[in-house]
């Protein structure tokens, strides 16, 4: 079959589609294996009965059960939700936002598309501009999401080992440099796959070096604040008319309702819902009419912060103990500071196998992480950190994960020893 540059682009090799399909085969296979890979938000008993009480009430209201199901949105999303959602981050986070500030994409996910082909890609002028990313381990959703080749450049982070075992990254403000190719930065606090949330400080200087600049600040806060709020640290929020906050339903635990929120000045909404309209015609409307009374009485926050982030939290701390005790005092491991998100970065320095080869020794055991190779999109040297890290979900059955942490460290012991 012949395709276009398009079709080429998109069906060739990329890391998220050989990561799910792995996943997947792995899953599909006769064996039960401890799921540590995906990215699944865990099932939380108390919110899940929250919102299927929600769909009973939808379900006997004839009037809302027919906006949930048959009327188009206009391309900017729902109107109630938005204006809700606008009340919500003005009273809570003080914004200087209104409804004019918000458009809601089918998944954030879908927004980061839109965004970035936006800002960087081929412009009129015959320049080819990127997204910079100000360090790398980054999203691995991000990096196939460019139109063109090349669509990235990361930074190396500055390693900051915090005690025997612990570590955080920080942007390396030496290394990070804007030039006329930079069509905008883009970080999301906390990040996925490290569980890191840069600083108050970093945020800031990023801030004023892309006004600077005049670029925006693409700041994207799936697990970040107000909700779900997966922020185990300080972290005061930003948004200013430079700043494009996204954010996102799914890891609240609806997932499944691809709800995705863009917060940004009114230009860049009105250009976004009209990228929109022309590729989805509508956003959804199922996860804003689910989740409008939470969003209009404010009692997503509650949600966020009396049942998700004490969940996560809760699983975390568990999580780094048993690593602990598994690793022992010997093994030469860190773990990234887990300020939030729901993952594990684990770092083993001079592994001598490469992550990908840990990563199929840990399957043939029964235990699916992922490699950290896939994490460094913009990054295209050979820094050998990048073969030393894999990205473990802690939010599955405590017992499964207790297990899992043991064979990884089995593993890695083994690995070690092989190759003294
Ligand atoms: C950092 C980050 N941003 C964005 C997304 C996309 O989420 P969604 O499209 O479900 O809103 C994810 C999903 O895992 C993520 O981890």
């Amino acid at each position: 079959m012949k395709l276009s540059a398009f079709g080429t682009k998109f069906t060739s090799h990329s890391g998220i589609l050989s990561l799910m399909d792995d996943l997947g085969n792995a899953l599909a296979g006769d064996r039960d294996m401890i799921m540590m890979g995906g990215g699944n938000p865990g099932h939380i008993p108390a919110v899940q009965e929250l919102f299927r009480q929600r769909m009973e009430r939808i379900l006997d209201n004839p009037r809302e059960f027919q906006h949930l199901i048959g009327v188009y949105d206009p391309p900017q999303g729902e109107v109630t939700f938005v204006e809700n959602l606008a009340r919500l981050l003005r009273r809570e986070l003080g914004w200087d936002i209104g409804p004019e500030n918000i458009a809601l994409t089918n998944g954030s996910q879908a927004g980061f598309f839109m965004l970035f082909n936006m800002f960087a890609g081929a412009y009129d002028d015959g320049s080819f501009k990127r997204i910079q990313l100000p360090m790398a381990p980054e999203y691995i959703g991000y990096a196939d999401a460019g139109l063109s080749r090349d669509f990235f450049s990361a930074g190396h982070p500055r390693i900051d080992i915090l005690d025997e075992h612990l570590f955080k990254y920080r942007v390396d403000f030496s290394e990070f440099e804007i030039t006329e190719q930079t069509g905008a930065i883009c970080v999301s606090r906390p990040t996925n796959p490290t569980g890191n949330v840069i600083t108050d400080e970093e945020l800031a200087q990023l801030d004023s070096l892309a006004r600077q600049h005049e670029i925006p600040l693409i700041i994207d806060s799936a697990y970040g604040t107000p909700f779900p709020n997966l922020v185990f640290t300080e972290a005061t929020p930003l948004w200013n008319d430079n700043c494009i906050v996204c954010m996102s339903l799914s890891k609240l635990g609806l997932p499944s309702v691809r709800t995705g929120i863009v917060v940004a000045r009114e230009e860049i909404i009105q250009a976004l819902s009209g990228i929109n309209a022309i590729i989805n015609l509508s956003t959804g409307s199922f996860g804003a009419v689910l989740a409008q009374d939470l969003v209009r009485n404010g009692e997503i926050l509650k949600v966020s912060n009396d049942l998700v982030r004490p969940y996560y939290q809760r699983r975390a701390q568990e999580a780094v103990g048993w690593l602990r005790e598994a690793m022992g005092p010997d093994t030469p491991y860190y773990i990234h500071k887990p300020e939030g998100a729901m993952f594990l970065w684990l770092w083993f320095k001079d592994l001598p196998i490469s992550s990908l080869e840990l990563y199929e020794r840990l399957k043939q055991r029964g235990v699916l992480v992922v490699s950290g190779h896939y994490f460094f999109p913009g990054i295209g040297d050979e820094w050998q950190h990048k073969q030393e890290c894999i990205r473990v979900t802690y939010s599955q059955d405590p017992a499964s994960v207790r297990r899992g942490i043991e064979i990884i460290a089995e593993e890695v012991q083994r690995a070690y020893r092989e190759h003294p």
